[in-house]
Order: structure tokens, then sequence, then C-alpha cells
């Protein structure tokens, strides 16, 4: 991280454009540990199509290890088939406190794990999971192309890396909404003005999925095979 607050390039598969005020793992501790209480309230309607579509794409796929990054409050636990076996990961203890308070309240055996723990640089061994999937994270994490870089790590080739995500607009009224938007990244906890090619490299860019979610197209669900790096 330098000491302006962009992050550091080094590490990094090969660069795509940044966000212009990225948030270090520390700001996203901080940010999430004021949204945990408020977080289902505040964002959990707008973005539960999304997840639903997600979690659908997951359940349809071959493959029965399924990481979930960025799990949050667990809000989208509860919608994975029987089949599958769910470890959800998360940087901030707040977000996975109410995780875990979901999985006690409601019988969720299917949910294997939930671990503080870094997406970018988790304690998995290569090949773990069958399927990767990050639902409104990849704005969030401090280096998005580290964190494509340790899911082809650790899902196993042929697997699948799925992210439903905001990703900015291309023109518009929505494209400078964003980008005023995006002054407040640090207190939000993630990017408006977070660019898909910020994620994906062009190669990866050309033979992902890439759908359209509602509401109003606001959402972006891409799917990976994973080929590795
Ligand atoms: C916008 S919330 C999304 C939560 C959940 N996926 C959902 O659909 O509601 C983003 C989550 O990503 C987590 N996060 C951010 N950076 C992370 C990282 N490097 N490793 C693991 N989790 C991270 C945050 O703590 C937060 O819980």
């Amino acid at each position: 991280m330098t000491s302006s607050g962009q992050l550091a390039p080094s590490g990094m598969p090969s660069n795509g454009p940044l966000p212009k005020s990225a948030l270090d793992a520390d700001a996203v501790r901080t940010a999430y540990q004021r949204w945990a209480g408020v977080y289902d309230a505040v964002f959990g309607g707008v973005s539960a199509f999304g997840r639903k579509r997600a979690v659908a794409a997951v359940n349809r796929l071959p493959g029965t290890a399924v990481l979930e990054v960025g799990v949050g409050t667990g809000l989208a636990l509860p919608h994975y088939n029987g089949d599958k076996r769910i470890t959800g990961i998360d940087l901030s203890r707040a977000m996975l406190d109410r995780a875990r308070q979901r999985v006690q309240r409601n019988a969720m055996p299917h949910v294997a794990d939930l671990l503080e723990m870094d997406a970018e640089e988790t304690s998995f061994a290569d090949d773990s999971f069958d399927i990767a999937v990050a639902m409104f994270v990849a704005s969030v994490v401090p280096n998005p192309r580290r964190l494509l870089a340790e899911l082809k790590r650790v899902v196993r080739p042929g697997g699948s890396i799925l992210f439903v995500n905001h990703f900015l607009a291309t023109g518009g009224i929505r494209l400078a909404v964003e980008r005023g938007m995006a002054r407040a990244s640090h207190s939000l906890g993630w990017h408006p003005d977070f660019a898909i090619e910020s994620l994906l490299p062009e190669v990866d860019l050309r033979r992902a999925v890439i759908e359209s979610v509602p509401p109003f197209g606001l959402f972006t669900l891409v799917t990976l095979t994973n080929d590795g790096p």
C-alpha cells in the first residue's frame, strides 16, 4: 500500500485500471465493523436478486465443494442446495459473527465452515474447491487481481469462479454519479467506480460469460471456467 492509499501494483498478475481510492484490509474491517449491524436492512434488499441469481448458478454447476468469498452476514447461505458444502470466509469478524448467528438460528447442515480469512491470501491447498463465488466483494477487496489469482489457485482446473458485482457504467448519468460517489469509498466500504477491467485481464474478459442482473442492470454476473493462472 502506498502512502496515498493507492494499492501498490507489485504482485499483480497484470495491472488493470485501479479504482481511485482503494481500500486496505484495515479500512475494510473498520467499514464492516460499522455496517455489520445494519447491513441486511440497508443492502440486503437491493442486492437480493443478484445474490439469488449467483447462488442459482452455483447450484446448477457440477461439484459440491464451494468457497464463498466475503460471505458477510451470510445472506446467501440459505439459498444453496443441500448437496453443496459451503466454506465461507470473510475479513470482518463483525460480519462473520452475524453469519454464524444466522447458521445457528436456521439449521444449515450444508455450511461446513465460516472462517476469518483474507480472500487474497487463503490457507487452502491448491485445487481445494469445485466452485468459488464472490458476491459484492470484488469492488471491496484491496487488490481484485490478487483475489482472482487466489481463486484460480484454490479452485480445481475446470471448476468455476463466479462474481456478482456492480461495475462502473460506461457512460451517461450513471457514470457521472458513480464517479462522484467514489469519493465516499472509504465510508461506503466499496468502490462505486470499480471497472470490470480492474478485476479481469483482457484474456479472461474475452472468455467469461457476462450477464446483466436486475434491478435495472445495476449488477453483473460473471462466470469463468478455471483454466489456471
Ligand atoms: C458488500 S459485503 C458482501 C457480503 C456478502 N457477500 C453479501 O452478498 O451480502 C463485502 C464483504 O467482503 C468482505 N471482504 C472484503 N475484503 C475481503 C478480503 N480480502 N477477504 C475476505 N473478505 C473480504 C467484507 O468484510 C464484507 O463482509
